[in-house]
């Protein structure tokens, strides 16, 4: 009971497989794919992670690396602008290397096929000076994650062995990511506020950890230790979430529809945002929480739900 305490949630990482909750197939694919490595002293397959943002792809790539005790390299795929940023990432692996490209759809389709080519070759050509050099590559691991896998090239994608679909978590499975990491921060929480916060978090556990640090703050900024529900609906106020985890762009969004409006670029510029953020962003979780729904003519109505949700933030007058 006397562990260390932290002041931030992300000091507190789960480090092990065992450690990570939900993701049940997931886990279970990367279990026996580490199995089997460790079986015939292999090195991890080519994978691919796909699912929305704050799932959890970076943690079990880092979790994977650790498994494996390989040299981990982490890369974003917008930081590679040129053909020698690729290279570079490629000739510094070694045969234990894990190369974690996240955001892998920003990778511009030209060093899409570089890649895929470099891992079917194992060589790279490098243009420089008279002729061009040919430079053996390791037999490195490649772990690519994305939130938009359709901008992803075919072929890169097929020379994937290893595809991991990222869910959203239940609220139950929330709440256990929650206790755990408090446990493990040394934080004090009322068990009520894991139940709250796993309501207000759209099933993502980095929304559900940033609402927990949001409470902490506030309980802090009183000189208090133990994290209650009156922190966690102070920390809402000030955050303005919602009671089902909506932010105040989502509630714009409810209110604008609610006021007539039903196209996208409409709504956009009354919100003040580019279309493709409130399509990309804002509207998924919309509809999946069964608020909104899109015509074929992509008119955007409320749903019944929407409408009793619209009528309660007027009445609490959000
Ligand atoms: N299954 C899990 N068990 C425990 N904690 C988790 C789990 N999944 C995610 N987390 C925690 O949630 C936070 C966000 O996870 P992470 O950064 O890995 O998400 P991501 O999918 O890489 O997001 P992005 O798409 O934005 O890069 C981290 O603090 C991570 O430790
Ligand atoms: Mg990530």
């Amino acid at each position: 009971m006397n562990e260390p305490i932290h002041n931030d949630v992300s000091s507190a990482m789960p480090t092990s497989l065992n450690h990570l909750k939900g993701q049940s197939h997931v886990k279970q694919q990367i279990a026996v794919a580490l199995d089997s490595c460790q079986m015939d002293n292999l090195k991890f397959d080519h994978s691919l992670m796909v699912g929305g943002p704050g799932l959890g792809k970076t943690n079990f790539a880092k979790i994977i690396s650790c498994e494996m005790a390989s040299d981990y390299q982490e890369v974003l795929g917008q930081s590679i602008t040129s053909f020698s940023d690729l290279n570079a990432v490629l000739l510094k692996a070694t045969d234990k290397s894990i190369i974690f490209i996240d955001e892998a759809h920003e990778l511009k389709k030209e060093f899409q096929t570089s890649l895929y080519l470099a891992l079917d070759n194992r060589k790279i050509i490098v243009s420089g000076g008279n002729s061009p050099t040919t430079i053996p590559l390791a037999d490195f691991t490649l772990l690519l994650a994305s939130t938009d896998e359709h901008c992803l090239l075919p072929p890169l994608i097929s020379r994937m062995c290893l595809l991991l679909r990222f869910n959203y978590y239940s609220e139950d499975e929330l709440q256990i990511i929650l206790k755990q990491r408090s446990i493990a921060l040394g934080w004090d929480v009322d068990d009520f506020v894991f139940k709250i916060i796993s309501e207000r978090s759209r099933g993502t556990p980095r929304l559900a950890l940033r609402l927990l640090q949001a409470c902490r703050r506030v309980c802090r900024s009183l000189g208090e230790t133990n994290i209650t529900v009156e922190h966690l609906m102070k920390s809402c106020e000030l955050e303005q979430i919602d009671n089902k985890g909506l932010g105040i762009t989502e509630q714009q969004y409810l209110q604008i529809i609610a006021d007539g409006m039903t196209r996208l670029n409409v709504i956009a510029s009354k919100i003040g945002l580019p279309s493709q953020t409130v399509s990309k962003v804002i509207e998924p979780y919309l509809i999946r929480s069964g608020l909104i729904v899109k015509d074929d003519q992509g008119r955007r109505q409320l749903t019944e739900i929407g409408h009793l949700h619209v009528s309660y933030l007027c009445s609490t007058d959000v």
